[in-house]
């Protein structure tokens, strides 16, 4: 939510700082903004809308300046206008910033800042800490030079209430730039005499792949040709630098038209890397270097609780299918926005496992905090390497999935979806799942890339069935068992970027309630791959059909479906059951895809959205 990005080197900051904000658009795209500084003043540009309006204003001025800011939003204080788009400057114009977060007390520092003359000209909660950085520096006047700066935006965050990325930089010290986080990612990015500091490493990975991840509560400054990390409480901080192995190909569409299509068509691989090296020699089991937990442990464990949020929430809800089949512990899925407040009773032997693409959403974040000061142990998922969730889990699976630009999550779902299955395959191994039952499970997801393919070349059969119900208002997605959490998958992927309004259901409760929907407009995408309740399936389907709403069915090539049942068979290969999810989660996302584009909508960045959500 919100990408933010700083620049200091030898080249003109304008092109560099605009490239970044284009590879971190799916963090926010209601307005833009860069500064930079241009000989002895700062110079301001933003605009409301996409980053091509930025551009364009950008295109005509004229700006060499080799330091500056930039900043692509996502609104939470104040509407989608130009006064509201970031960089902010302080009213004194002597510190301009971008930020990523909320700054929960604003209201209070304005008033305390308004009292001493600091004026505001936006509605936004970011524009106070410009003034407040401007007023702490104005009263560290006496200090050397030198830490002049940054010693003002240290003592400024200590008044502030909320979470934040910034990036600062201040009108006597054109050749420094300071950066801070508190729960919004920013990443230090080290180049040839030159310095980024980013939301995400997307920012700078043309230019460089050398970079520090900056935690919680550190301030990093960047000055002449050298940069030193300090606590906010003016520790020193020893960082540890690392290289990315991103390849510049993942950040780029490749011939494909929309990020979207190419991550879905990206999952044969992105599924290929998520087994890689985990299978047991003899094949019956998987393993995971990062859980931090002997088997013993995990032996002792009778319940899993699951935290995550919209499509990663999805993959918790199969999680439980899963490993309640084959691993037979109890386990819980949890909303994280929910399981945070909630104050649910645990027991000692529970486990929590938050699973986040981004491992950066806040509500996901503060469940895993919240159970951790509770004194449980949390696993994350995430593809977020070297992320907030990632660093303070106390173990977990990494993806490795790939960036994911879309703002609609593909391939990280049927990823998340993967390792489901290989913890539930682990976690029954330890337990009562046979060796024979391990070696199929195994078989079956290491079948699956291949099957996967088979899907993908659906996808024009799967368009010409989208372009026919391109213009309905409503439809409703129905699965039974593994397949319930697909077709909310499905009914929230076509919400997210074709506006329709869907539901997802469990098949049989369609009967009520739902089934007062059903007209002839009102299409059902049933996902009618699991095997035992398949009859009932077909039974669901009548009531249905009697009621003369067009039907939709996902199935195995195997399935004995009667003609006269559907309007539209989407047949995909029959697999086990802790792989079929997956197989099913696929055409549900291409249908989605091309209900989007028919509809004439950028589904990469659909309206309202944004990818990684960094507030409450
Ligand atoms: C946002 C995105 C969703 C995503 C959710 C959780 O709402 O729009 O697509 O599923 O966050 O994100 P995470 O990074 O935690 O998986």
């Amino acid at each position: 939510m919100c990408g933010i990005i700083g620049y200091i080197g030898k080249h003109i900051a304008k092109d560099i700082l605009l490239e970044g904000l284009r590879r971190m658009e799916y963090r926010g795209y209601d307005s833009t903004g860069i500064a930079t500084w241009e000989e002895s003043r700062f110079s301001l540009i933003r605009s409301a809308g996409p980053l091509d309006a930025l551009e364009e204003k950008v295109s005509r001025e004229k700006l060499f300046g080799t330091a500056g800011i930039g900043h692509t939003r996502w609104a939470t204080h104040g509407g989608v206008t130009e006064r509201n788009a970031h960089p902010h400057r302080s009213s004194d114009g002597k510190i301009i910033l971008v930020h990523n977060g909320v700054v929960e007390n604003f209201a209070a520092i304005r008033e305390f800042l308004c009292a001493r003359g600091y004026t505001s000209s936006s509605e936004t909660d970011s524009e106070v800490l410009a003034n407040l950085i401007a007023y702490h520096y104005a009263k560290e006047s006496h200090r050397v030079q030198c830490s002049r700066f940054l010693e003002s935006v240290r003592r400024a965050l200590f008044h502030v209430r909320g979470t934040y990325g910034l990036v600062v930089l201040c009108a006597d010290f054109p050749t420094e730039m300071v950066g801070a986080r508190s729960s919004s990612p920013l990443i230090l990015g080290i180049g040839k005499d030159e310095y980024f500091l980013a939301s995400d490493v997307a920012g700078f990975v043309s230019r460089t792949r050398d970079v520090i991840f900056l935690n919680d509560n550190e301030l990093v400054h960047v000055h002449g040709d050298d940069f030193s990390i300090i606590s906010l409480n003016r520790e020193q901080i020893k960082a540890v630098r690392q290289a990315v192995d991103w390849d510049l190909s993942t950040v780029e569409l490749n011939g494909y038209k929309h990020f979207m299509l190419k991550e879905i068509f990206d999952q044969p691989n992105a599924l290929n890397n998520a087994m890689r090296g985990r299978f047991s020699a003899d094949g019956s089991t998987a393993h995971f270097g990062g859980l931090q937990m002997s088997p013993r442990e995990l032996r002792k464990i009778d319940r899993v609780i699951f935290c995550g949020c919209g499509t990663a929430w999805c993959a918790c809800l199969e999680a439980e299918y899963l490993i309640e089949r084959f691993a037979r512990i109890p386990v819980e899925v949890e909303y994280a926005s929910e399981f945070r407040y909630r104050n649910a009773p645990m027991d000692r032997n529970s486990l929590v496992l938050v699973v986040s693409q981004s491992g950066e959403t806040l509500d996901t974040l503060a469940a895993m905090r919240e159970a951790q000061r509770k004194g449980f142990r949390v696993l994350a998922i995430t593809n977020g390497i070297g992320s907030s969730i990632a660093r303070e889990a106390d173990g977990g699976i990494y993806q490795h999935a790939g960036p994911e630009i879309g703002v609609a999550s593909t391939k990280a779902f049927t990823s998340q979806l993967c390792l489901a299955a290989m913890l539930a395959l682990y976690l029954g191994r330890l337990r009562d799942l046979s060796f024979e039952d391990g070696v199929a499970i195994a078989e079956a997801l290491r079948q699956l890339p291949q099957q996967v393919l088979e899907v993908l070349k659906l996808n024009d059969h799967i368009r010409r069935i989208a372009s026919r119900y391109q213009h309905c208002h409503d439809m409703l997605f129905l699965g039974r068992q593994s397949m319930f959490p697909i077709a909310l998958e499905g009914a929230l992927k076509l919400k997210e970027v074709s506006y329709i309004h869907a539901e997802g259901y469990a098949s049989a409760e369609m009967k009520h309630g739902p089934i007062a929907l059903i007209t002839e407009e009102c299409p059902a995408f049933f996902l009618a791959c699991d095997g035992i309740t398949l009859e009932k399936t077909f039974s669901n389907m009548h009531e249905i059909r009697a009621r003369g709403a067009p039907i939709i069915a996902v199935v195995t090539d195997d399935c004995q479906i009667p003609a006269a049942l559907v309007d539209d068979i989407i047949a995909i290969p029959r697999a086990h059951p802790s792989v079929q999810p997956i197989l099913a989660a696929i055409p549900v996302q291409l249908f989605a895809y091309h209900m989007g584009t028919l509809r004439g909508h950028n589904v990469d960045k659909p309206r309202n959205l944004a990818k990684s959500v960094t507030v409450e």
